[in-house]
């Protein structure tokens, strides 16, 4: 017999930020699913995650009446890997995950990104739900339905568009964060300041001591921003044909070269930091954007103590090999999201690569 059609693929996210939400997150989970019924759950997370917040979600989905198991990865972008999205699979297979069912992602943007893609692909696809524990996961990776994993030759290269039914954001999950997590994160948010709202690149300013604090207020209203800028953009181009998604890619190109070359040594976020100061330099060596923009999106940054330059030394042969295989490369030619002024991007596909390099070498020790 056919199954009857149904296109999770397009059905809106219910995107929601509340203290605690953790511990009902069943409820929720259940309402979402509405008259599409769900027995099984399967929740991935980390094992960091996974020590502090997985008893409460699993208590919560099998109040609300779920079969639930459970998957942990080890902590890292290394388990964003086809090999360990395997080892789900295979986790799936055992518990019998079918179509009716769920994947509940539970942790920061490497469990989000790889259990995603897992839910993509597992049967063709089941629905997935995330609940973002780190304040990249929550201001970026999160939001718009992007799921990847990373093979040798680059990062993110195969991946697919699956959007969530439900991201459940818990703000108090980011207090047991490392320092150096919630700085990293804070990289996108000042990238979505700076490509998309200069009102918030000016907050950010005003706010730097109540956001490094944590303070519970400010931190909301930092998260509902950012969801409204991000999927205001996804709105509009959800799977980046237009030149509207591809905005968010700011100071990535050079970042994901960074990010490839240093041997996760750094965080993505400190990555995408340094990549801005770069592409804003590059900005202001081509004539486009003023020093003066330039150096204030560096002081900003700086003032979150996220990296401007280096700490060590990679050659820029390896960083311009890797921005080669970059997946926004088209035709050999790397297209580029520079700035003309702070709120106003624009991205060029003819940026002559020996610009690019000198604009990576600015940022060596
Ligand atoms: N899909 C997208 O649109 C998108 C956007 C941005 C980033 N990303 C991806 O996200 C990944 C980076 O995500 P990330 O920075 O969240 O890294 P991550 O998932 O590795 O988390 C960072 C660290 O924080 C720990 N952690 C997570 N939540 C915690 C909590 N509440 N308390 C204590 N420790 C906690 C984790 O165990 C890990 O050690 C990259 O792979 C990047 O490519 C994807
Ligand atoms: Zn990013």
């Amino acid at each position: 017999m056919d199954e009857p059609i149904r296109d999770i693929s397009r059905s809106p996210t219910k995107l929601t930020v509340e203290t605690d939400i953790l511990g009902v997150i069943g409820e929720r989970l259940r309402t979402c699913c509405g008259a599409m019924s769900a027995s099984s759950v399967v929740v991935v997370t980390d094992h960091q995650v996974g020590e502090l917040y997985a008893e409460r979600v699993l208590d919560s989905l099998r109040g609300a009446g779920f079969v639930v198991g459970e998957f942990r990865i080890d902590v890292g972008e290394a388990s964003k890997s086809l090999e360990v999205a395997a080892s789900i699979y295979q986790y799936l297979a055992v518990r019998e995950l079918d179509r009716d069912g769920v994947i509940v992602a539970l942790g920061g943007g490497v469990v989000s990104d790889l259990a995603g893609f897992v839910a993509a692909t597992w049967m063709r696809g089941v629905r997935f739900a995330i609940c973002p524990t780190t304040v990249e996961a929550c201001v970026d990776a999160a939001i718009g339905g992007k799921t990847a994993v990373n093979i040798p030759a680059a990062k993110n290269l195969v991946g697919a568009f699956h959007q969530p039914i439900l991201v459940a954001i818990d703000p108090s999950c980011l207090l047991t964060l490392s320092p150096r997590d919630v700085r990293s994160g804070l990289a996108e948010s000042v990238k979505h300041g700076v490509v998309l709202d200069p009102s918030f690149l000016d907050w950010h300013e005003q706010h730097v001591e109540a956001i490094v604090r944590l303070d519970s207020a400010t931190l909301t209203e930092l998260i509902r921003w950012n969801i409204r800028l991000k999927s205001g953009i996804v709105l509009e181009d959800a799977e980046e044909r237009l030149d509207r998604r591809i905005l968010l890619n700011f100071g990535h190109t050079i970042g994901h070269a960074i990010e490839a070359c240093s041997g996760s040594t750094l965080r993505h976020g400190e990555c995408v930091s340094l990549g801005m100061v770069a592409v804003c330099r590059l900005s202001c060596s081509l004539g486009l954007l003023a020093v003066a923009d330039a150096q204030r999106v560096e002081s900003i940054l700086s003032r979150f103590e996220l990296p401007t330059r280096l700490a060590d030394s990679i050659e820029s042969d390896r960083i311009m090999a890797a921005i080669r295989k970059d997946k926004k490369v088209r035709g050999g030619v790397p297209r580029l999201v520079l700035l003309e002024r702070i709120g106003r991007p624009v991205v060029r596909g003819d940026v002559p690569e020996e610009a690019i390099r000198e604009a990576y070498e600015s940022l060596l020790p």
